[in-house]
Order: structure tokens, then C-alpha cells, then sequence
């Protein structure tokens, strides 16, 4: 395709200025569509910069690009690519998942380059469509001095208290309520959370609490209920007895992990499941977990109830950064990952007091501009094959039995240059776009919606040990002038290393809210502290529940790390199989709560 026919384009020329932006208008074209360039910070050696592209045409902006002149090496890129590059001419295009601008959308392109000391250009936008009415000379204006942010408005505006860089100013698309997906949810509600009062607390949970020292405090808080195998639905209280209790506490919002695909855990070992797909994994899958699990949620004794279903947290995670190893390669086909969601979608959908949340891992996994982009598109997909499309899903959910912090307070910006690098490029972040979840989620929201899911969208957060208090919490950034320095101490995330996930010590974090933040539907508990893991003891002996869990040496606090052997696992020692009660932890994670708690 030929970037610069002016067939059905759009072009507008806007000039940016550091923190002023004026636009141009370019004789009378069809103006839909408009780009302009930001100066986040320039640290002389190098600047980062945000290109903003707004479609406030009438019809959505497909394969876009955009040029500018500019005398600088673009040395990284998130949200797009450097299509082509001669002498200071560049020419970026989008990164595939945000090749679609709906209308009233926008797009956010970020990237570092050298050296310092620049002011924005003008940059111009070529694409097909979104030129209003018939792509010639309407006559512009409207909007001609909308630029990149007023058009932010509604939901998630621009991505707030966090301030850092990576995309925070890209805030959401307009309330247009964009393209696919909107308007036919069979009367779901925008946001569950916000509408339900009465958060379930699991009185088995509950009752392991109150008995450790300290665990009144959080004991009667809400955390979700995991169906891990097939007996898990009906063994002790089961997924039955739970709703039952439920209805019982008056509750009138219930989260389940849905949690045992086949291959499950394809990269580790300690969660390993029960079902394999080269022993007929996927059949059973569907026959004798996901149907009598949507039967008992289909029940009408419970359609007052606002259930929330978390779906098999890290499966397609893993498909984007583990393919190298077997189990998860074979999970990367048929009858695997994707066929798995794509089912227990396509049943949980019809119901509509049920809100699924797909699992993204955590910024420390998927944060890389080289994983976000392709995990847009994967998982993307995969929603967009189900019967229902965006429709079968409320949102997504981060950090699920993970560690990484909301935000690091003292440390809000990622490109801040400390010794001559930025802080992204230290050691513990390895050059990671993302240091916290919630620009981490905020960022792969506007992604989805940039790619054509509903403004409804929403992102949850598991905040159950990501606290990270106690006495080793820093209380302000670091003086130091060595970036590995800096930011050892200035973060809060106290883990030997970002790659560490089992039985960290870390904290109880912020406590279950709806709306804490822009785009966000809610903080929740999806991993019960107190509860393992994974087995520490390389010598154990089976779970009886669940003989297929096994010894991952990332449990084990004498193993070396799996990802770097220079550093240790940072996990606790004595810890039983993952799931099991593990009192030691639990003492752990409620000294080390931040917000502290109080009795
Ligand atoms: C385990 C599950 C357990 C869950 C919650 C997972 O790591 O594999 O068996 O139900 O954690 O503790």
C-alpha cells in the first residue's frame, strides 16, 4: 500500500510545541483526523516523546500512518513502529492491535530517541478513512482546536495519579462508545463492582484467618473462591455450598477463579493441573469442569448475585512468552489455551449476572513493548472469536497471585534520568516499560479499546499481597546518582528480583474498592493470603488433591533464580503445595500490610 494516495486519506498537519500545541489546518480537506507530538522529558542525551493521533472524523481510521521530520535516532517504540526511516524523515505506523482508530478514539505512541534538546514538529497522518463525509472538503474545523487531550473526557481520562510516562497522557477515546461490541449486552452492568454493596467473604478462608495472629483484621474481607479441578466444585463446600453461603451473607457480588485448562501452568511447575491435552484434556475440560460449573452459576437461586469469573490466570500469558517449552507449545494449539477460554466463554457469556475477566498477567511479564503488543493481539483474538465478542467478557485482571505494586510511589516515572539512563534501564526493571500495574492496566484498557472493544472496558487488580510495607519500605526516592542505586532504594517492590513469584514476602495491599481509579473497576483479593504457592521442599511428597502440582525450584529459597542465577528466589522456606494454608506467610504478608492494618 501506498502511504502518501490521497484516495479516501485524511491529512492534517498539526504543530506541537512543549506543552502548547497549535494546530494548522491544511487547506480544505476532510480533517478527521490529526497527530500531534509531545516532549515528555529530555534529559539531554535522549528525550522521550509522546505522538497522539485523534480520529474526530465520522468514520473509523484504518492503517494509518504518520511523518515527520526530525533530526534523532529513535532508539525504543511502544504502540507503534518505525515504518520507515531516511536521514530525519520517519514515517511510524501502528502496532497492528491499534491499526483501527474508532471514531472519537485516539492512540498514543511513545518512543525514546537521541539525542536531547529537541522541540516537537509538526507531523502529519495518512490512513484510510475516517475522512468525514466522503473524504473531501467538508469543512473541517469543528474541532479544529481539540488537541491531544480534550478530546480524553469521559471514562478513563488521562491516566492519572501515576503520572508516568509510557502512555499515562493518552487517556481514553471520547465517549463515542466507539466501535464493535457496544450497546448489546443484554443488560450487564458497566461496572459490577460498583453496583454491588455486600462483597462475599469465604468463610473457610475466614475461619484459616482469624486463627493466625493479627488475621481479625482482614478476616472478614471479600477474596475469591478458586476452582482449581473438578472435585474442587463439589468436594467440602464446593461451588454450590460457597453461592448457598453467599446468599446467606446477603452478598450480592461472588468472584470465581476459573483455573484448571488443560496443560495448566504450561511454563512452572507448581500449579501443574489435572488435565493434559494429549489424554483427551480439552474434552474433559469442557464435559466435566466448565459445564457442571456453569450449571451450578446458571442456577436462578443465584441470579441476583453479581459473579464475577476471573479467567485461568497466566494461560495465554504464557503462549506469548513460553512457546520454547513443550507443554506450553502444545497449548499454543488445538484443543489448548485459546480453545479452552474460547468455551468457557462462549458458556459463561449467556448469563447475564456473570462478568468474566480474562487474566494478563502483570506488568513485569507482559510489560515489554515486544510482549504488550503481541499480547494485545492473542488475547485480543481470542475474545473477538467468542460467539458473543467483546460482549462475553467485562474486562481484564492484573497481577493475579502476583506481587507487583499498584504504583511505586517514588519512582512515578520510568524515563527519569538518573546517571545518564533512565530509570526503566535498571537492573531490576530491565528496560520494562512498566514499573507499576496501574498504568500497566490503564495502558493495555486503552489498547483493547483502541483495537474495538467498548468504552465499558473495565481492569481489575489483584492487590492481596502487593503492599509491601513493613520496616524495609522506603519513604522517598533515593539521593543516589547510581541508577541501580536509586532505585533499589527508592522502590517499593522489595523482591530480589521483579521475575520472583512464589511465596514473596511481601504485604497485604490496598483493600477490595469499586472505581479506584480511572478505567479500573475495582481492586480485589484474587489470591487468599495465607494460601501457598507452591511446595518449597524438592523432596515432597504428592498433593493427594492435586498429584500433578509438583516442586518448582523458584519455590525453593536455596535454588538459584530461573531467570537470573546471580540472585536467589526470595521464597519463603516450609511452604506446603500451592493452594495449601501456610501460616508463616500469612504472618508475613499481614505485618508487611500497606495501607498497615488496623485491628
Ligand atoms: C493453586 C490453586 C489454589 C490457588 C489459590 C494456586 O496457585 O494452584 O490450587 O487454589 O493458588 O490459593
Amino acid at each position: 500500500m501506498n502511504f502518501f494516495t490521497e484516495r479516501n486519506t485524511t491529512r492534517r498537519w498539526l504543530y506541537a510545541g512543549l506543552g502548547s500545541v497549535a494546530s494548522l489546518l491544511w487547506g480544505a480537506q476532510a480533517l478527521a483526523a490529526q497527530a500531534s507530538m509531545n516532549i515528555v522529558s529530555d534529559w539531554g542525551g535522549g528525550f522521550q516523546a509522546e505522538v497522539t493521533v485523534v480520529n474526530d472524523g465520522t468514520e473509523p481510521l484504518t492503517d494509518w500512518n504518520l511523518s515527520f521530520d526530525m533530526a534523532v535516532d529513535i532508539d525504543n517504540i511502544w504502540n507503534g513502529v518505525v515504518e520507515s526511516h531516511n536521514g530525519s524523515s520517519y514515517v511510524l505506523a501502528s502496532a497492528g492491535y491499534n491499526n483501527e482508530i474508532p471514531v472519537g478514539g485516539q492512540v498514543t505512541i511513545g518512543f525514546v530517541a537521541f539525542p536531547g534538546g529537541q522541540s516537537a514538529v509538526e507531523i502529519s497522518v495518512d490512513g484510510e478513512g475516517g475522512s468525514s463525509s466522503g473524504g473531501s472538503s467538508s469543512s473541517s474545523s469543528s474541532s479544529s482546536s481539540s488537541s491531544s487531550s480534550s478530546s480524553s473526557s469521559s471514562s478513563s481520562s488521562s491516566s492519572s495519579s501515576s503520572s508516568s510516562s509510557g502512555g499515562s497522557s493518552s487517556s481514553s477515546s471520547s465517549s463515542s462508545s466507539g466501535s464493535g461490541g457496544s450497546g448489546s449486552s443484554g443488560g450487564r452492568l458497566d461496572n459490577p463492582f460498583t453496583a454491588s454493596s455486600n462483597w462475599y467473604v469465604n468463610p473457610d478462608w475466614a475461619e484459616n484467618a482469624m486463627n493466625e495472629p493479627g488475621g481479625a483484621a482482614i478476616a472478614d474481607v471479600s477474596s475469591a473462591v478458586w476452582m482449581d479441578r473438578i472435585g474442587a466444585l463439589t468436594d467440602g463446600r464446593g461451588l454450590r455450598g460457597h453461592l448457598d453461603a453467599a446468599l446467606a451473607q446477603g452478598a450480592d457480588l461472588f468472584m470465581v477463579v476459573v483455573y484448571n485448562l488443560p496443560n495448566r501452568d504450561c511454563a512452572a511447575l507448581a500449579s501443574n493441573g489435572e488435565l493434559l491435552i494429549a489424554e483427551n484434556g480439552f474434552e474433559r475440560y469442557q464435559t466435566e469442569y466448565i459445564d457442571p460449573l456453569v450449571e451450578v452459576l446458571a442456577d436462578p437461586a443465584y441470579a441476583d448475585i453479581n459473579i464475577v469469573t476471573i479467567i485461568e490466570v497466566d494461560s495465554l500469558p504464557n503462549l506469548i512468552t513460553n512457546i520454547s517449552l513443550p507443554d506450553c507449545q502444545e497449548a499454543d494449539g488445538p484443543g489448548g489455551y485459546r480453545d479452552g477460554i474460547r468455551y468457557a466463554l462462549n458458556q459463561l457469556a449467556p448469563l447475564d449476572n456473570v462478568y468474566s475477566y480474562v487474566d494478563i498477567a502483570h506488568s513485569g511479564w507482559l510489560g515489554w513493548s515486544s510482549n504488550f503488543g503481541p499480547a494485545i493481539d492473542l488475547i485480543g483474538d481470542v475474545v473477538e472469536s467468542t460467539d458473543a465478542g467483546w460482549d462475553s467478557v467485562a474486562g481484564f485482571v492484573t497481577n493475579s497471585s502476583n506481587y507487583t505494586p499498584v504504583e511505586e510511589p517514588y519512582l512515578p516515572d520510568p524515563t527519569l534520568n538518573v546517571g545518564g539512563q533512565p530509570v526503566r534501564a535498571a537492573d531490576f526493571y530491565e528496560w520494562n516499560d512498566y514499573l507499576e500495574e496501574l498504568t500497566f492496566a490503564q495502558d493495555w484498557r486503552e489498547a483493547m479499546v483502541a483495537r474495538g472493544a467498548p468504552e465499558t472496558l473495565g481492569m481489575l487488580i489483584d492487590t492481596g499481597r502487593n503492599g509491601w510495607g513493613g520496616a524495609d519500605r522506603p519513604t522517598g526516592p533515593s539521593t543516589s546518582t547510581d541508577l541501580n542505586t536509586y532505585v533499589s532504594e527508592s522502590r517499593i517492590d522489595r523482591r530480589v528480583h521483579r521475575g520472583n513469584w512464589c511465596n514473596q514476602p511481601g504485604g497485604v495491599g490496598f483493600r477490595p474498592q469499586a472505581e479506584p481509579a480511572p478505567g479500573i473497576d475495582a481492586y480485589v483479593w484474587v489470591k487468599p493470603q495465607g494460601e501457598s504457592d507452591g511446595v518449597s521442599d524438592p523432596n515432597f511428597t504428592p498433593d493427594p488433591n492435586d498429584p500433578a502440582k509438583r516442586h518448582d525450584p523458584m519455590c525453593d529459597p536455596y535454588a538459584p533464580n530461573r531467570y537470573d542465577s546471580s540472585v536467589g528466589t526470595g521464597a519463603l522456606d516450609n511452604a506446603p503445595h500451592a493452594g495449601r494454608w501456610f501460616p508463616e506467610a500469612f504472618q508475613v504478608l499481614v505485618e508487611n500490610a500497606y495501607p498497615p492494618l488496623e485491628e
